[in-house]
């Protein structure tokens, strides 16, 4: 039998504001997003996320590195300062203007060479039909894609990369978000990353955690496309990577997070 929803929960407080709120898109008008990452769990999980990427940078010293959706750079910038090597040329496709311009302060304040491309993944992989890049990146970004979308850019990478890494959630394919079982584990988890929040939980509860959550029962402002381990690392073999290694990362409110390794076609 699924709970009703608990009117003394933080959800329910929080649940009023966010229908009144005039709703940007979350990565447009960034400060709630910031906030979230910088937060709560997040704090371990990009503090582990980093340290693999770092890793991952030292195994294959890439000349040419494409971040994409690097969001404001959290995940990316400690990886880049904590690898020995060279530091690679950095490629970034973000389309959020906001985001992408407090990435490549932080590039450019550590002196690292890159070009920022404001605009998605699609459209940078069909105009820049000849770039090639000996290592592609993406942490909690490719979910963005629309499942239509997700194919051929990973397709198009897979042909042009020599090594993707990835870092997402394992999420279990939720067949009806009105299903009461779903529902109320849904509610159970999202009290549990509101509460990880003190001082910032009103504006990452209304900014970031609900419009992204209850993107789920309306897909005009769904933001995400997330789904299990095994359909990512299916994903990749389909568009034509190989060598597909999937690692546990760092448990999460949400779900899991995992690392997956694969090996694309690009050997010029
Ligand atoms: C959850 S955030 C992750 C940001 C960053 N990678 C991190 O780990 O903090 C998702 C990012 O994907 C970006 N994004 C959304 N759609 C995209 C697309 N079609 N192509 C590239 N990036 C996209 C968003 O603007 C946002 O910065």
């Amino acid at each position: 039998m699924a709970r009703r929803l608990d009117p003394h929960s933080e959800f329910a407080r929080l649940l009023p504001h966010h229908l009144q709120r005039e709703h940007t898109g979350v990565y447009d008008a960034p400060e709630a997003f910031g906030a979230f990452i910088r937060g709560g769990g997040n704090v371990e999980l990009y503090r582990r996320a980093s340290r693999a990427l770092t890793r991952i940078l030292d195994e294959h010293t890439p000349r040419t590195l494409l971040d994409v959706g690097p969001g404001d750079g959290l995940a990316l910038l400690p990886a880049l300062n904590d690898a020995t090597g060279p530091a690679p040329h950095v490629d970034l496709v973000e389309p959020s203007t906001a985001l992408l311009e407090q990435a490549t302060d932080a590039l450019q304040a550590q002196g690292i060479a890159h070009r920022a491309h404001n605009t998605t993944a699609e459209d940078l992989l069909t105009t820049h039909p000849d770039q090639r890049w000996d290592l592609a990146q993406s942490t909690f970004a490719l979910q963005s894609l629309p499942p239509h979308e997700r194919g051929p850019v990973l397709h198009a990478l897979a042909q042009r990369t020599r090594h993707l890494s990835v870092v997402e959630f394992d999420v279990a394919h939720v067949p009806d978000p009105f299903d009461p079982h779903w529902f109320d584990s849904c509610l159970q988890r999202l009290e549990r990353g509101l509460r990880e929040y003190e001082n910032e939980r009103d504006l990452v509860g209304t900014g970031f955690i609900l419009p992204v959550v209850l993107g789920h029962f309306a897909t005009h402002t769904r933001t995400n496309h997330e789904h299990s381990v095994q359909d990512w690392a299916h994903d990749l073999e389909q568009a034509g990577f190989t060598h597909v290694r999937t690692h546990h990362l760092c448990d999460y409110w949400w779900e899991g997070a995992w690392l997956l390794r694969a090996q694309g076609r690009h050997t010029g």
